[in-house]
């Protein structure tokens, strides 16, 4: 599902390094969703969504302090995409993950792995020069 190609890196090591941490919750999180034994995980997959959520909130915060440090112009329309995800992430309901598990945790993990590669590929990929020319690795 969620899964590591070249060309996903910013050549920052510590930001690649922090994507790849988010692309192995997520695959945890799709590996849970998928277990077709019947057993209730609603406890596991909340576990996992917590576990992503304040993931991205660490890395974000990364993410903009080194944008902000720097100065880099497009600073406030980046952030406004992290809040948006995180709120859209905050706002899950989580009774009705309870209620419909299987289908709620399979949007959910459609939407997050959506929305973290397009953001990577578009969004982080804009500062990739612009931090790079200022000897940022
Ligand atoms: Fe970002
Ligand atoms: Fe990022």
């Amino acid at each position: 599902m969620f899964k590591w190609k070249d060309d996903f890196s910013v050549n920052i090591e510590s930001i690649d390094d922090q994507h790849k941490e988010l692309f192995k919750i997520g695959n945890y999180l799709y590996e849970i969703v998928s277990i077709k034994d019947g057993i209730d995980r609603y406890d596991e997959i909340l576990e996992a969504l917590h576990k992503l959520r304040d993931y991205a909130v660490y890395h974000f915060t990364f993410e903009e302090k080194m944008m902000e440090d720097n100065g880099y112009p497009k600073f406030q329309q980046h952030k406004r995409q992290h809040d948006s995800f995180i709120s859209k992430v905050k706002s899950i309901d989580e009774e009705e993950i309870d209620e419909r598990q299987k289908k709620i945790g399979m949007d959910l993990i459609i939407f997050v792995a959506n929305w973290i590669e397009n953001h990577i590929l578009k969004t982080d990929m804009e500062y990739k020069e612009f931090l790079n020319d200022k000897g940022i690795y």
